[in-house]
């Protein structure tokens, strides 16, 4: 038995007056340790234990003073990490009926040879990785550690981030700088940051990476390519994240010179067993590969008349033997539509696709089903698809980078939204026959996707995150707060967004309690706020969606083929998806859903205009008619943004000045934005509509708040 025993010097270092942010809410500056062991003792060979344990020994004692292997447990209290076996070897006694399922940890405190232990226990060594980390998120939350006794499971298998990095070391919507990955067609050569990246994924229980564009470069997987990835690999291992690609279908022709990428090609097949295997030759660990095919311009089996169960089989085929899993993405639509065709509806495209398929995947395919069905929209309805493919792996896919949230210049904690998306019930419960027919009460997203409610083998989480090269990694120091959250949620979706978001400010700013409230109270609101100055009622973000999903574009989804259609005229808004008169996607959802969205009285307000086309004067269970909601909610949200503002002048000289500086220049800039906002979308519902604003603000033909010439008729 190996034990490698760290003795610590504790010396906490003072609350550091600047920070950069770099080490995100693993800072470990303000632990209070006097009752805590100073001895760390790592059982066993693994090398993600021993990374566990000298992330406890630098973290308690900012560095071990003595280091070395004793042959038996000291006599001294101490902490103990290691997996069940080791462990149990140590300590015979323990209830095996404990000890967590997969990734899951167990902490617990003992007494024994005298002496008190601090235990760390995983079935996998990920695991004991998982639970010093929560540990010292306990002790850096100056939560009582003195006795311990908790066993924690992870939610699914499946706990990756995606970067949407490029080989040149651009970052298709990343908000932070240039790549960590790759820089001019090849790995870097210092791979420092994706070690440090590693430490804070591990940190929240994140397990894989992909690490590129889901508009891939075919030469991801290119023979000369694949010791590139390996470096990276190896920088990931300490930290049990495994790496993944994302690849492009056209690869066999593109990097294996074939004459076709028809996934019923037995060359093709042969030449993605080829890939697989030499990847796996020098990643034994690796996770899987990404797939984006036939959406938005990709190439895909549809070239060649063939499903998306064949694509994804040839490859999920080659990586099977290799327990690799194949994560087949369900955003797969037209983007040529007929804008003309009012039963044209992009938001029905990923049923209409995959809930066909369902069954036809091999068991290592996962299909991962964006929250909503259009896309990363500040409100958006939980997909149907999640309800509709009972014999498929799935998982959700989230956006960690702000794409049409702000892009990391506003502060919008998202946590709240996705616990609305996880939270909601597809109520498939009884409406499923066949196989899977036991399925009884509430199938609420989270459950489905963790494979629970229908017995899925796999299943889970990924979302895009796309970090920089900037030190804070994401670029507004708060937006780290949705990676942070990102992945307790992806560990335990039962958590609330408050929870997360008090964890998260003791975390990255101390304990200091008003300095919490504030920002925990920033933080919860910030979603609401967002929402109301951009996009109402539904209707998705009212953004430049032809360019670079920023600012305010109102005209910018219409008359075009892309379907982010909000239909707005002179007469009303608002899509008709409804069974009876529109496009049909309500129908997508089991009955009970279909009831909460097909008929006006029962639709929400929140997402009104997502399912109904109305006049502007219908009148919302608010009282208010639309287009007053639509001027009162963006002054609001403005005067909200604004309050920001104030809210953080309020911790100023309680958290260091370099953050606080640079939080506060980007909320000013939000505050003059979201006027901006607000402005250019009332003033073009006013000209649209031409019903005035009850309370008089928005002006006939005003733009910025000067009278324009040509004022447009008022209606009333
Ligand atoms: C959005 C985004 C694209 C991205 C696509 C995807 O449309 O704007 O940049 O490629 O989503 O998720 O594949």
């Amino acid at each position: 038995m190996a034990l490698l025993c760290l003795a610590l010097l504790v010396a906490i270092c003072p609350m550091c007056a600047g920070e950069t942010g770099a080490e995100g809410w693993l800072r470990h500056n303000d632990l209070k340790t006097g009752s805590l062991p100073t001895l760390v003792a790592a059982v066993g060979s693994s090398n993600v234990v021993r990374t566990a344990a000298n992330e406890l020994a630098h973290a308690l004692g900012n560095r071990p003073k003595a280091e070395g292997v004793a042959a038996q447990l000291p006599a001294k209290d101490a902490f103990v990490l290691g997996t069940w076996k080791d462990i149990l070897a140590l300590f015979p006694d323990l209830p095996a009926a404990r000890l967590p399922a997969g990734d899951g940890f167990w902490l617990r405190t003992v007494r024994s040879h005298g002496a008190k232990y601090w235990l760390v226990i995983g079935r996998t060594d990920r695991g004991v990785l998982y639970g010093t980390f929560s540990l010292l998120a306990r002790i850096a939350q100056q939560k009582d550690v003195t006795t311990l006794e908790d066993v924690q499971t992870p939610s699914a298998p499946i706990r990756w981030v995606s970067e949407w990095d490029n080989l040149d070391g651009s970052i298709e919507r990343g908000y932070a700088g240039r790549s960590i990955f790759f820089d001019n067609g090849a790995v870097r050569t210092d791979l420092t940051r994706v070690a440090q990246y590693g430490r804070l994924l591990a940190s929240i229980e994140i397990n894989g990476c992909a690490i590129n564009n889901v508009n891939a470069s075919p030469r991801i997987v290119a023979p000369e390519f694949i010791p590139q990835l390996a470096r990276i690999a190896d920088a990931f291992r300490p930290w049990g994240i495994k790496l993944a690609v994302s690849v492009d279908m056209s690869s066999p022709m593109v990097v294996g010179g074939l004459k076709t990428f028809d996934p019923l090609d037995p060359q093709v097949a042969a030449w993605w067993q080829r890939t697989a295997d030499e990847i796996y030759k020098q990643i034994p660990d690796f996770g899987g590969f990404v797939v984006k095919a036939d959406s938005e311009d990709r190439s895909g089996p549809s070239q060649y008349g063939r499903t998306a169960s064949d694509a994804a089989n040839v490859i999920a085929r080659a990586l099977k033997p290799h327990h690799g899993i194949l994560m087949y993405r369900a955003f797969v639509y037209n983007h040529h539509l007929d804008w003309r065709d009012m039963k044209a509806d992009r938001a029905r495209a990923a049923y209409d696709y995959f809930h066909p398929l369902d069954g036809k995947f091999e068991d290592n395919v996962v299909i991962q089903i964006k929250y909503g069905p259009i896309d990363f929209q500040v409100r958006e309805p939980a997909s149907p698809l999640f309800g509709a493919m009972p014999n498929t792996s799935q998982a959700i896919e989230l956006q960690v980078t702000q794409e049409y949230t702000g892009q990391q210049r506003h502060l919008v904690f998202l946590a709240p939204m996705w616990k609305e998306i996880l939270d909601f019930d597809e109520h498939v419960g009884t409406a499923v026959v066949g196989r899977r027919s036991s399925v009884v009460g509430k199938t609420p997203v989270k459950d489905i996707v963790s494979g629970k409610v229908w017995h899925q083998p796999l299943g889970g989480f990924n979302a895009v995150v796309n970090v920089g090269l900037d030190e804070n990694w994401l670029a507004h120091p708060l937006a780290m707060a949705n990676l942070y959250g990102y992945g307790r949620l992806a560990w335990n979706p039962n958590l609330s967004a408050e929870v997360i978001s008090e964890e998260w400010a003791r975390l990255t700013f101390g304990n200091n309690p008003q300095v919490v409230l504030t920002i925990s109270k920033m933080l919860l609101s910030s979603w609401h706020i967002y929402e109301s100055y951009t996009g109402p009622l539904g209707a998705g973000t009212l953004t430049d969606i032809l360019g670079d999903h920023y600012g305010p574009g109102v005209e910018s989804s219409e008359r075009n083929g892309w379907g982010q259609w909000h239909r707005a005229d002179e007469h009303g808004m608002g899509m008709d998806r409804t069974v009876a008169t529109g496009t049909g996607f309500i129908g997508q959802y089991s009955p009970e859903v279909q009831k909460k969205y097909e008929t006006l009285a029962a639709c929400p307000d929140e997402l009104l205009l997502f399912m109904h086309h109305v006049p502007y004067t219908y009148v919302l269970h608010s009282g208010k008619t639309v287009i007053q909601h639509i001027y009162d909610s963006h002054y609001d949200g403005a005067e909200q943004a604004a309050e920001l503002v104030t809210q953080w002048q309020s911790v100023k000289g309680q958290i260091d000045d370099e953050r606080y500086e640079d939080v506060l220049k980007r909320l000013r800039y939000q505050a003059g934005h979201a006027i901006v906002w607000r402005d250019a979308v009332v003033n073009w519902f006013f000209k649209t509509s031409g019903i005035r604003d009850e309370k008089g603000r928005v002006q006939a033909g005003s733009v910025w708040g000067q009278p324009a010439l040509g004022c447009p008729v008022e209606r009333s």
